[in-house]
């Protein structure tokens, strides 16, 4: 499985879009829809759909944005969704490598995630198989650390 991530584009949004979750599914991240909507109006957003063999297989954004005063704000993954059919293969744990190896470029040291870890589908598990460290508690979500 050939996997990369990259930029969105004309070409692949309409992928990008058609992830779940899709407006009002019970699922412990936002539709991409927003995601996008979001990357938008906040330029230190950094939206990238995965692909693997050239199709889109998932979207992960991450937000860089070393000025914040919220230390957990300042670098870390702040969405990911792995298309349905597509999990339990790697392409979560890849996103997170190129959300890590984008950070130390930019000189960044560690990077944060949120996860809601009382959801029934909570990504709890995945992120502390990533290396996730969990290091305290942000509106009511569990806030992960991950040094890079
Ligand atoms: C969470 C999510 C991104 C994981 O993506 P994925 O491609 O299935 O993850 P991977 O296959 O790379 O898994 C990496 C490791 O985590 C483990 N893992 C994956 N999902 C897990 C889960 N729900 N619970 C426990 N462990 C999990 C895998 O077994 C694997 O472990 P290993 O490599 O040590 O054997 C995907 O399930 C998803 O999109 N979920 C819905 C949206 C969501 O919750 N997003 C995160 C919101 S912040």
């Amino acid at each position: 499985m050939d996997l990369r991530i990259e930029a969105l584009t004309p070409e692949n949004l309409e992928a990008v879009l058609a992830l779940p979750p899709q407006s009002g599914d019970d699922e412990p991240v936002a539709p991409t829809a927003w995601s996008v909507a979001e990357a938008y109006v906040q330029p230190t957003a950094w939206p990238r759909a995965i692909t693997a063999d050239g199709a889109v297989v998932g979207f992960v954004m991450a937000n860089w944005s070393p000025d914040e005063s919220e230390p957990a704000f300042r670098a870390g993954i702040w969405r990911m969704n792995v298309a349905a059919d597509a999990r339990r293969r790697g392409i979560g744990r890849f996103a997170v490598e190129q959300v890590a190896a984008e950070a130390r470029r930019r000189g960044v040291d560690r990077i944060t995630v949120l996860w809601d870890a009382d959801h029934p589908r909570s990504p709890e598990g995945f992120y502390l198989r990533c290396g996730f460290r969990p290091v305290g508690e942000l509106f009511g979500q569990r806030l992960g650390e991950l040094r890079v």
